[in-house]
């Protein structure tokens, strides 16, 4: 006996799709949705929690040994406050969704893309950018490798490489090539200057350990 449509539809339990569908309207009138997603409702802010923003609030970074007082929103990243309200604009913006590394910059000794931190999240850290790297008029060893390497082309991407170098040779002053291959994996450079890079890392680790730079 061929089934009709009404025998394949009919539920097998005591409940039925007009009442998933009537009590889930109801379930989406009472719960907020995100997405087809019930979420839990949000908490009132516990007493203790201060709210900053939407305006503008003073902070205070330190950056390459220098106390700097600014005032920005909340929401500023701190690739922003660097680049556009403090002047340091070594640090490029160029996805600005954390995936090229050309905003690259240390903080509390870790390298971080700094268009993914929030300038406020980074008061009370040591923040190094390219422009720190240097002393006394001298480059640092990995700026002039870098030269000596002829390792840029339009030079978009060069701070956040040397800046993410500089971190890796201080945690790596011996490394191989393939180790620094690995290392640098978080920078990208659409020009292709992956090998003058690489070289340069290899340089300035010899140049660190007061070797020949063409050894
Ligand atoms: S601009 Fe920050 S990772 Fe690309
Ligand atoms: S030198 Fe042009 S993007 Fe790297």
């Amino acid at each position: 006996m061929t089934k009709t449509r009404d025998s394949k539809s009919k539920p097998k339990a005591g409940f039925s799709r007009r009442d998933f569908l009537s009590k889930g309207a109801g379930l989406a009138l009472s719960t907020p949705i995100i997405a087809g997603v019930a979420v839990a409702e949000p908490a009132g802010p516990a007493a203790d929690v201060r709210i900053l923003g939407p305006g503008k609030v003073p902070i205070a970074l330190k950056i390459n040994g220098t106390r700097q007082s600014l005032s920005v929103e909340p929401r500023i990243t701190l690739l922003d406050a660097l680049r556009n309200t403090l002047d340091y604009t070594g640090a490029k913006k160029v996805c600005d969704r954390a995936t090229c590394g050309a905003c690259t910059v240390i903080m509390g000794g870790k390298v971080v893309y700094s268009c993914s931190v929030l300038a406020i999240e980074a008061q009370g850290k040591d923040i190094t950018t390219v422009e720190g790297l240097s002393t006394g008029g001298n480059l640092a060893p990995i700026q002039a490798a870098f030269v000596e390497n002829d390792a840029q082309q339009c030079g978009f991407c060069t701070p956040g490489f040397v800046v993410a170098c500089k971190a890796f040779l201080d945690k790596h002053p011996n490394p191989t090539m393939a180790d620094v291959e690995t290392g640098l994996g978080g920078n990208l450079c659409r020009c292709g200057t992956y090998v003058g890079v690489r070289q340069a890392v290899l340089t300035a680790a010899r140049t660190m350990k007061g070797g020949q730079k063409n050894a």
